[in-house]
């Protein structure tokens, strides 16, 4: 693990990562992106941002993940900072610290996180008092997943997954997260979902994109064993197809008594719903054992949206 220290004056923020508990994927638009169905959840794993005025901008990495962070202008959190200062003509620079315990390119929306988080930062550190719909509206043109670790808890996604409605829930579920060494682009996973799709030539009558009953019932009742059921991902034969390994590691999770498995997003962190958290504490020995997967992370969801853990007094 790489220890920075963050800066004095920093404002530091919190944003956890999130699971599709479905995700239902509609045709492909002529855009090129496709109209989704999904439910997020928010779960305890976390990056930290820190934001300092600084002479230049830089990426000072840090934490679990620190040598996967990009320190480039393509750092998804570095372009939230400078879309927010472009915006509000904000002429400073920065310096943003990344603590990233959150799996990267693992589907799990580590890099949205980083961005959200910076878009609030952002605002504090400026003093800007934007209201949270004009941030998930920047955040929105950042990517998809973008706007969702703004909210957290539990939500349901529409349009490219940016739009989001508060779903009922109840009761804390618990997850183990199979981590793999090698990350799967999303682009690449969803071409794969339209070439599958066009070769079993079902491309033609992709039905429109609809979350089923089954999980909202599950997580109204607060249910794991029908969560652990009604788990779905559209994207997922996609990602066993660019990794056949992967399809190995959900079906020995499951047979090690998992509710449900269920491939991450576009992958290819692949998430296990557990009775509890012994039962994560169970499964996870039987996973390492196995051997089928670089790292194991248990976590509990829903938990909360981006929020400011440390500001300079003002
Ligand atoms: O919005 P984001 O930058 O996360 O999207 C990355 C890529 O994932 C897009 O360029 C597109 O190929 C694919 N995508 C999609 N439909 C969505 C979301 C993402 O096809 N709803």
């Amino acid at each position: 693990m790489t220890v920075a220290p963050t800066l004095p004056g920093a404002v530091t923020v919190r944003a956890p990562a999130k699971v599709n508990l479905e995700l239902r994927v509609g045709p492909r638009r002529p855009d090129g992106f496709h109209d989704l169905a999904t439910v997020f959840q928010a779960v305890s794993l976390h990056d930290e941002i820190s934001v300092t005025r600084w002479d230049d901008w830089q990426v000072v990495p840090a934490g679990t993940y620190a040598a996967l962070i990009p320190t480039d202008g393509d750092n998804l959190a570095v372009r939230a900072a400078k879309l927010i200062a472009e915006q509000w003509d904000v002429d400073e620079k920065l310096s943003i610290r990344i603590d990233k315990d959150i799996p990267v390119a693992g589907g799990m929306a580590g890099g949205s996180a980083d961005a959200a988080a910076a878009l609030l930062a952002c605002d504090q550190l400026w003093g800007l008092g934007l209201m949270r719909d004009e941030l998930a509206e920047l955040a929105a043109t950042l990517g998809s997943d973008v706007p969702f670790p703004l909210t957290g808890g539990n939500a349901m996604g529409s349009g490219r997954g940016d739009q989001l409605a508060p779903v009922l829930a109840r009761g804390t579920f618990h997850w183990v997260f199979a981590i793999s060494d090698v990350g799967l682009s999303t682009p690449a996973v969803y071409a794969e979902c339209d070439r599958l799709r066009d070769l079993t030539g079902s491309a033609t009558d992709v039905p429109e994109a609809q979350v089923s009953a089954e999980l909202m019932g599950a997580l109204r009742s607060g249910d794991p064993v029908a969560l652990g059921a009604a788990l779905h991902n559209d994207l997922e034969p996609a990602a066993f197809s660019l990794r056949p390994d992967l399809e190995e590691l959900r079906d020995a999770g499951v047979e090690f008594g998992a509710l449900g498995g269920i491939v991450s997003g576009s992958g290819p962190t692949v998430a296990f719903l557990t009775e509890s958290h012994e039962a994560s504490l169970d499964l996870s020995v039987s996973l390492a054992a196995a051997d089928l997967c670089r790292d194991l992370r248990r976590a509990k969801g829903p938990v909360h949206g981006a929020h400011v853990v440390s500001a300079p007094r003002t």
